[in-house]
């Protein structure tokens, strides 16, 4: 199976969202990536459930939402209502994680863990087996731009070992500071899905590069 590519939408140009999510639509992006900030979780604010409906109107590929706020147990159903294919907590913000999952699944979306760059892959040993994606922060979240944290691709090793380990088939996802170059490091090193804001909506083509992120070819 080849890598799925997620455009971050957090870089696209909000007076004209409609002309962006076209841009998705059309080209060899596999889905929409949304990120939702709370200014508590992480120290910036974005865009919330309003804004993703309307996209999921227009989006003709499945959204997988990021929710950067703590609580994220609150919304499952307006994650839901909003459109969304996947919806991602992170580790830190969840006390009762197993619950969060199977209310996540119970209200009829995949459900994805995301871990912060300082928290290890070992804490999943005892919920990788209920989860669909693991989404590894390569920045510390809350902006898009950010530089990629090396440390990542050891990351992406480790986890994919595990999942290998146990026999399962949960995806890696890696968010922020992903370009051509970092994503083709994590392809190699195990990853299956790759967000990428600014690499994509800062480039002067767009379509061509989702084109040539999609192209990266594992060695
Ligand atoms: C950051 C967000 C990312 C962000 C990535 O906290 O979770 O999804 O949009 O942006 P880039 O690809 O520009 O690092
Ligand atoms: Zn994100």
């Amino acid at each position: 199976m080849s890598h799925k590519i997620a455009p971050s939408l957090l870089s696209a140009d909000f007076l004209n969202l409609q002309k962006d999510v076209e841009m998705v639509n059309n080209s060899e992006a596999d889905w929409f990536h949304c990120d939702v900030m709370d200014g508590s979780f992480v120290p910036n604010i974005s865009f919330g459930f309003p804004i993703i409906k309307q996209i999921s109107r227009i989006a003709t590929k499945p959204l997988d939402v990021h929710l950067m706020i703590v609580n994220p147990d609150q919304y499952i159903s307006q994650v839901k209502d909003a459109g969304a294919y996947l919806m991602n907590v992170h580790y830190e913000a969840c006390t009762h994680l197993h619950r969060t999952i199977g209310a996540i699944h119970d209200a009829g979306m995949k459900a994805g863990v995301t871990l912060n760059p300082h928290t290890p892959v070992c804490l999943l040993e005892d919920i990788l087996q209920e989860v669909d994606m693991v989404l590894l922060m390569s920045v510390n979240p809350g902006f898009g731009g950010q530089k990629f944290i090396e440390h990542t691709l050891e990351k992406v090793s480790r986890l994919k070992e595990m999942i290998l380990r146990k026999n399962l088939q949960t995806l890696i996802e890696v968010d922020g500071g992903v370009n051509l170059d970092t994503g083709k490091q994590l392809i190699d090193a195990g990853a299956d899905v790759l967000v990428a804001g600014n690499a994509v909506f800062a480039d002067a083509n767009p379509t061509e590069m989702i084109h040539k992120l999609k192209s990266i070819a594992k060695s």
